[in-house]
């Protein structure tokens, strides 16, 4: 298979924090990823904007170590490395002052589509927006990347779109939720728009229930300060599960244009039912031999931040009434694995007998790692002995189905960059959506604190506390299991 690389028109790309860690190890990266793939036209360009004064060539020097660091094996493409360098700049700004402004503007061309990354803390969204314009460096056609966490609730969300769309236009605004720049995220829609085969079945009539797995294997890391105000529901669930979520419930969209998707997993959204508090568990990760406890990891030893969540959602409209949406997301579990699982109801009569047992066909698609889709399909079991049927996989790797092409595709953050010089917003937020996806989350964390809630202890590299396992089982029904 050939691989279809088309090149986005030329840009000048501002990054806001184009020091900071995000830009180190995700942005840049990509954008040298992009470049040496040849989507990214050699009249584009690409300037770190941020407090510390450096020149261009230290900057250079700090984006070639990033490379070297996070992507080392696409740095062994020198030639195209010093290629791209030459289309990296830098310049000194005051986001909340004057200083550097003027220079900023010297440095952008006229007549080249201009994105402005806010790769900084939320609280500075609104000061950088407001002197982009004051110092007429974007105009009608400019855009501008936001990242999360967009908002710690309704309320700040609302004041953050608020101080943006003084400034922009709702169409120049792209809220970067990195899950939906996933290739298997995207795949989701392609399975389901793209083939007759799962459509009709993918309701209440033919679906038990759906389970939503993000597993991590890591802690914390160096971001404790953040995450002990955020927990795994603000940093994982109002966001990246729940947009999962939307892709997997939403109505068909007429056509797969930004509007017409969003529209979709808006409704989802406001469709979904509030959750009771006996349909979610918190839970805390505890020390091991090896590892530090969650407390030792945030340093704050009374936390009642939860790194773990698994909950039972419900969608009220006409296509999911009846059918529970378990979610589940956890730091320190026992494998690194995200799994969309499409659990279908028993077969109405078995012709087999009891004795044939309970088969299911169940649809589990892994957006990571081996990312690809199994189908399990009850069959006999071959060989004499009666009809005893067994339950098989049909398995595709996406790598193996491929081929190398599959290994190459773009990771989530080039692939939404290009998406924005391109002008297309169809994998980004919109407002609505994310005020409405706060305007569900809330009344939960409200609930947790009102109830000085604890988070059930787990250890490291389960599956989460029992309480998550019991949360299934009185439904009569097993979480699978995490494994890569
Ligand atoms: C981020 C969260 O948005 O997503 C992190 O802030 C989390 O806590 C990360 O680790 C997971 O992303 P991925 O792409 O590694 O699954």
């Amino acid at each position: 298979m050939v691989s279809r690389v088309i090149p986005v028109d030329s840009f000048d790309l501002v990054i806001f924090g184009g020091t900071g860690d995000l830009a180190r190890r995700k942005i840049l990266p990509g954008l040298f990823r992009r470049y040496a793939s040849g989507q990214m036209p050699d009249e584009g360009r690409i300037i770190g904007a941020a407090r510390s004064d450096m020149t261009c060539d230290e900057f250079r020097t700090m984006v070639k170590e990033a490379v070297e660091e996070f992507d080392p094996k696409s740095a062994k493409d020198t030639e195209n490395l010093s290629k791209f360098l030459d289309r990296v700049f830098y310049v000194a700004v005051d986001a909340k002052g004057d200083g550097g402004w003027k220079e900023l503007g010297e440095l952008l061309r006229p007549d080249m589509i201009r994105a402005f990354y806010f790769s900084v803390a939320p609280s500075l969204f609104g000061a950088i927006a407001e002197r982009l314009k004051t110092f007429d460096l974007a105009d009608d056609d400019s855009r501008i990347v936001v990242e999360k966490p967009f908002g710690k609730d309704l309320e700040t969300a609302r004041a953050l779109n608020r101080s943006l769309a003084e400034h922009f236009l709702e169409s120049q605004i792209y809220r970067i939720d990195h899950y939906l720049g996933k290739e298997t995220v995207q795949n989701l829609m392609a399975v389901r728009f793209g083939n007759m085969l799962f459509e009709p079945l993918w309701n209440s009539q033919y679906v038990d229930h759906i389970q939503i797995t993000v597993a991590e294997t890591v802690g914390v890391g160096g971001r404790g300060g953040y995450y002990d105000t955020s927990g795994a529901m603000r940093d994982m669930v109002q966001n990246h599960l729940m947009q999962l979520l939307c892709l997997i419930a939403m109505e068909p969209p007429a056509k797969f244009d930004p509007d017409a998707v969003r529209d979709e997993k808006l409704k989802v959204i406001r469709a979904l039912d509030p959750v009771e508090p006996h349909h979610i568990v918190r839970g805390q990760y505890a020390a091991s031999d090896k590892t530090a406890s969650y407390r030792e990891d945030v340093e704050n030893p009374r936390s009642f931040t939860e790194s773990f969540v698994a909950m039972r959602c419900a969608i009220s409209n006409w296509r999911w009434a009846g059918t529970p949406f378990y979610l589940r997301t956890g730091k320190r579990l026992k494998a690194r694995t995200s799994e969309i699982a499409v659990v279908f109801k028993d077969a109405p009569h078995s012709i087999f007998g009891a004795e044939a047992g309970v088969h299911r066909n169940v649809l589990s698609i892994r957006l990571q790692p081996n990312e690809g889709m199994t189908l399990g399909v009850t069959i006999k079991e071959p060989g004499p002995g009666g009809m005893r049927l067994v339950d098989v996989p049909l398995d595709m790797s996406f790598a193996e189905a491929l081929g190398p092409d599959a290994e190459e595709v773009p990771d989530a953050y080039e692939r939404l960059i290009m998406d924005v010089i391109r002008g297309n917003q169809t994998l980004f937020m919109r407002g609505d959506e994310v005020e409405a996806a706060w305007a569900w989350t809330d009344p939960i964390i409200n609930g947790w604190s009102n109830r000085n809630d604890v988070p059930k202890p787990y250890d490291t590299g389960s599956a989460g506390p029992d309480d998550a396992l019991m949360l299934m089982h009185r439904d009569g029904r097993r979480w699978r299991e995490i494994k890569e």
